[in-house]
């Protein structure tokens, strides 16, 4: 059973279609009644690791940034909703940032606080090309993997490029509703 999702937006846009399709997503599971909670990595203070590996010998980032605090958010979080837009056919730099900072899951003292949490992606794009969605969706993928985090839900979105755009295509803003109801009960 979900308890709480927690929605991460790697767009540094506002309003952006990042944040509306997130968004749809949390407001699915909501009426689900599921708890929800939504954080914007552009608006924290989320350093760069730099490899030094303490975490992994069961102590706290060496950083002490705001990641402390969302690694706690992660911990007491069912699912974990990963929306970035394609930047340069990659995750944007917030994104690819935060998703470093997970190295911290990757240890045996550590993973069990992750493995088993589901995960979903939200990635909008401009191109038509679907194969720029699955590159990026792959990368996930490939880091989820890692984590021992299944990926129950893909929303790829192509043919989105300015601001709120995503709004007018109503078919994908249902599929986004339906996804968070989705999650929120077939845990
Ligand atoms: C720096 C930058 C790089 C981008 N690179 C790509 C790209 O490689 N492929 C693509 O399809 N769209 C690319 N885009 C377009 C965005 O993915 C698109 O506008 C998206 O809808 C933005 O989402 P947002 O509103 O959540 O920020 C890029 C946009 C920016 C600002």
């Amino acid at each position: 059973m979900v308890m709480k999702i927690l929605g991460i937006v790697g767009s540094p846009r506002k309003n952006g279609n990042t944040h509306i399709l997130v968004s749809k997503i949390l407001e699915g599971a909501t009426k689900a009644g599921i708890a929800v909670e939504m954080i914007f990595l552009n608006d924290l203070t989320i350093r760069e690791c730099d490899g030094c590996h303490v975490c992994w010998t069961g102590k706290p980032c060496a950083k002490n940034d705001d990641m402390n605090a969302v690694y706690e958010k992660i911990i007491t979080s069912d699912v974990i909703v990963f929306g970035t837009p394609v930047y340069w056919f990659g995750p944007t730099a917030l994104m690819k940032g935060f998703i470093d900072r997970l190295v911290y899951f990757n240890c045996p003292e550590n993973r069990a606080k992750v493995k088993g949490k589901s995960a979903v992606i939200v990635v909008p794009y401009e191109e038509e090309n679907p194969e720029t969605g699955e590159f990026v969706a792959a990368f996930f993928e490939k880091c989820l993997r890692h984590l021992e985090m299944p990926l129950v839900g893909k929303l790829l979105v192509p043919g989105v490029t300015q601001k709120g755009e995503v709004l007018s295509k109503s078919n994908v803003m249902k599929m986004a509703f339906e996804l968070g109801a989705k999650i929120a009960i077939c845990e």
